[in-house]
């Protein structure tokens, strides 16, 4: 099975180690990165590959490839998922595979053009042990009806700090935590309620994450899984410290529009939130462009304006 990868970092050169560990077929071919994080990796498990191309159009010119490995910061996935569609190949994109929702429309567009199982996700945790039992329980219908879920994740803080680090900390690039961490957990509360939610809220913070709290005598252990990677500043932990922190991620799941605390909301989250309200409240109150007078009708016209305009 010859494979290629656009964005071989930490995780492709995990991903690949790990299916060749099970499928002795597989040989990482080619790949596309202009500073590939996957590299002393994949050289200390004589993977790393001899051939590379400057863009993914050219690689899948020239090769000819069983699969593509897509591991390339967040934003830049569906455009590599897109190319590799249209060059007909099959492929294994990490997830999140999209970053706002825009794309979520542009992506289904793709998938009902060219077949849903042209594309792999690698939404792993649905398939952990944990899950597993729950599904487990759920497919004996142990659990009953589930009304709501409250969940929290405490991640230890070198898993924490390492999301807010490099690429990750910054929104255009992952799509924000909730995207880039959460969605593995979105998609196992999905899977124990069997649908998705309409509305999830959460909060969280920064604020433990300050010099003040640096862990001077431990901080060899802390610092050592720290993954350095693009956007990373140098080698100084002490970077982390301070950007970094999320503990304590609560999520109550089927409440409504997608919010995580408005202070964090950006202008077009605000403004989708806006349209949504309106248009939510135009349906409640039933109200039509022919409705029974000139003044509802009116009302209306009014209203799809300010949605338009906004
Ligand atoms: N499924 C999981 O549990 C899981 C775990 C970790 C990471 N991931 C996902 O894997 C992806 C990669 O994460 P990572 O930890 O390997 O990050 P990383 O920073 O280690 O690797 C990203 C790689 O992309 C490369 N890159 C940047 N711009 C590029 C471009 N224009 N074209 C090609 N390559 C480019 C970088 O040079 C780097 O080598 C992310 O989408 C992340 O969300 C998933």
């Amino acid at each position: 099975m010859k494979i290629g990868a656009v964005g071989l970092g930490n995780r492709i050169a995990h991903v690949f180690h790990e299916l060749s560990q099970i499928n002795q077929e597989a040989k990482l071919i080619s790949y596309v990165d202009p500073l590939p994080i996957g590299k002393d990796y994949a050289e200390k498990h004589n993977f790393f590959p001899k051939k590379t191309y400057v863009t993914l159009d050219e690689m899948l010119a020239n090769e000819k490839l069983d699969l593509l490995m897509i591991g390339s910061p967040n934003h830049l996935h569906l455009k590599h998922i897109k190319i590799g569609l249209n060059a007909g190949i099959k492929i294994f994109a990490e997830k999140p595979i999209v970053v706002d929702e825009d794309q979520s429309f542009e992506l289904a567009k793709l998938l009902g053009e060219f077949g849903q199982d042209q594309v792999l996700v690698g939404l792993v945790l649905r398939y952990s042990q944990h899950a597993r039992s729950v599904r487990g329980l759920i497919d004996k219908n142990s659990l009953g009806n589930i009304i709501s879920i409250e969940a929290s994740e405490h991640i230890m803080p070198w898993h924490g700090g390492f999301f807010m680090r490099n690429w990750r900390r910054k929104e255009k690039f992952s799509g924000g935590f909730m995207l880039e961490k959460c969605c593995h957990d979105i998609d196992f509360y999905n899977m124990i309620v069997g649908c998705r939610p309409k509305r999830v809220a959460s909060f969280g913070g920064r604020r433990s994450f300050i010099p003040d709290n640096k862990p001077e005598k431990n901080f060899e252990e802390y610092s050592k899984y720290n993954l350095f990677g693009w956007e990373a500043k140098g080698k100084d932990n002490s970077a982390c410290w301070i950007i970094v922190g999320l503990i304590g991620l609560i999520m109550l799941l089927m409440m409504g529009f997608s919010s995580y605390g408005v202070k964090t909301m950006t202008v077009k989250d605000k403004k989708r939130s806006v349209k949504k309200t309106v248009k939510d409240m135009m349906e409640r109150i039933d109200l039509k462009p022919d409705g029974p007078n000139i003044e509802e009708q009116q009302l209306y016209q009014n209203l799809k304006n300010i949605v338009q305009t906004i």
